[in-house]
């Protein structure tokens, strides 16, 4: 079908499903066909498919008011969306830079990190610093700041200059005589590392994925981890940025990731969960100290985009949000994490082929080995995620493999980030067809 129409897809060769209807967790297509989701797409749908609230929600803001360029007005509803973000923003949190997805996010981040040291009177900070194995995004910004290597590869020539240290990257990473707490020391003082080599007075930013998601697969940070970036940051007077595009808005079960970290970022970006698919919407989110030197210095952040602070995906995600915070879904996102875990557990904790279960909340991930014991990944040439994702579509079950792992090439993960409404029965289909597909996977390329 998609060979006679127009549509420039991200696959030319995929033969995609036509979606026609969403209902709860499941999205159908125009066969009747019905696919659990699993993954909430790429863990963006948390409220679902369907959400009345919500789609009402657009409506009203639809009839009411469609658009308004941001440098003639603002508007009510994202006044209040920033209120509602900001009420539970980490400590220091207190603007809010609305935009239209992670990518976007990330940029306004970057520029409002150099922006800021300008304002403070050190324009020779000008290195970024990010992480092996991170994504931030498709943009060329977003691209270079992440680590990424297959994605980076073709447009490196065309890169801004990053640094990058090591993930913290616990199941591959530490060594065997070493302590969680020391591992998590060891890497983050790959910071420290980076900020002598460039020289500390010339360091901008740091960014990191809080919990890293697509590109290694719901990784956590060792405890301790973030502790240190943060003293390493403040040490250098470094800004901290946390990208929760992906982990954030209660995906690991608090509305924050880096809460479970004890620590707080000086910009912070947010986009998936925040609308829930529902609008195109991001948003970054800034600290009092960064707002200030900008009010106090030049009085305008050199950026912005014809659709930021779109009223419709205002209204959207502040519905969304609402949802989540009266049903109390954040409850719902830790007890059915542990479900979730347990399921894994059981389904693959014997598996020949399942090197690691982890993650956090709705956000886990089982990482496919070729062997247990020496942690060696499949032939990349496989690309058995690939394989897993078709097989898992066949029965009806969207999930997110991805491969690269464990260098930007080898490895290969399957994400799950299934809507917060999540019920026991789903969890255990997800389990269990999860387990058929990596099965029909690995055999099919055994053979
Ligand atoms: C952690 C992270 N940052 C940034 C992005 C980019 O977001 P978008 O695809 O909305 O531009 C993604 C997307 O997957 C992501 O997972």
């Amino acid at each position: 079908m998609s060979g006679s129409r127009h549509v420039f897809h991200r696959h030319t060769k995929a033969d995609l499903p036509v979606a026609v209807r969403g209902e709860g967790l499941y999205v159908i297509d125009s066969t009747g066909k019905r696919y659990l989701d699993a993954s909430g797409g790429a863990a963006v749908s948390c409220l679902g498919h369907g959400h009345p609230r919500v789609t009402e929600a657009i409506k009203r803001q639809l009839d009411e008011l469609a658009y308004a360029h941001t440098s003639f007005f603002t508007t009510e509803v994202a006044e209040t969306l920033a209120d509602t973000i900001i009420a539970g923003a980490p400590s220091g949190i207190e603007r809010v830079y609305f935009n239209s997805g992670g990518s976007e996010g990330i940029e306004a981040a970057l520029k409002m990190a150099r922006q800021y040291v300008i304002e403070a009177g050190e324009p020779e900070r000008r290195h970024i610093i990010g992480r092996w194995q991170s994504y931030h995004g498709n943009t060329i910004g977003a691209l270079a700041a992440g680590g990424n290597r297959w994605r980076r590869e073709p447009f490196e020539p065309l890169l801004p200059k990053f640094e990058h240290i090591s993930p913290c990257y616990s199941y591959r990473n530490r060594h065997s005589d070493e302590t969680e707490a020391q591992y998590a020391l060891r890497a983050a003082n790959e910071l420290e590392q980076a900020i002598q080599r460039l020289g500390p007075a010339t360091v901008c930013a740091f960014i990191a994925e809080t919990v890293v998601g697509a590109t290694l697969g719901a990784v956590e940070p060792s405890p301790g981890y973030f502790k240190r970036i943060r003293e390493i940051c403040d040490r250098h007077g470094v800004l901290l940025i946390l990208d929760e595009v992906m982990c954030g808005m209660g995906r690991t079960g608090t509305l924050h990731a880096c809460e479970q970290e004890g620590i707080a970022p000086d910009l912070m970006v947010v986009a998936k969960g925040l609308g829930a698919g529902y609008q195109p919407i991001g948003a970054l989110l800034v600290s009092g100290r960064i707002f200030d030197a900008v009010r106090d210095g030049s009085g305008f952040f050199q950026h912005g985009h014809t659709y930021m602070a779109h009223p419709s995906a205002c209204a959207a995600a502040l519905e969304v949000q609402r949802v989540i915070a009266e049903d109390d879904l954040l409850a719902n996102v830790r007890r059915q994490g542990e479900n979730l875990r347990r399921a894994l557990q059981r389904t693959f904790g014997e598996h020949a082929h399942v090197g690691d279960i982890r993650g956090r909340g709705l956000f886990q991930a089982i990482e496919l080995v070729a062997d247990l014991d020496t942690q060696e990944p499949f032939n990349p040439d496989l690309a058995l995620h690939a394989h897993v994702k078709r097989e898992a579509m066949k029965r009806g079950l969207m999930c997110y493999p991805m491969g690269g792992t464990v260098d930007g090439r080898r490895g290969d993960h399957v994400l799950l980030a299934p809507p917060f409404i999540v019920d026991d029965a789903a969890i255990q289909t997800i389990a269990g067809t999860l387990r058929e597909a990596v099965d029909a996977a690995i055999t099919t390329n055994r053979n």
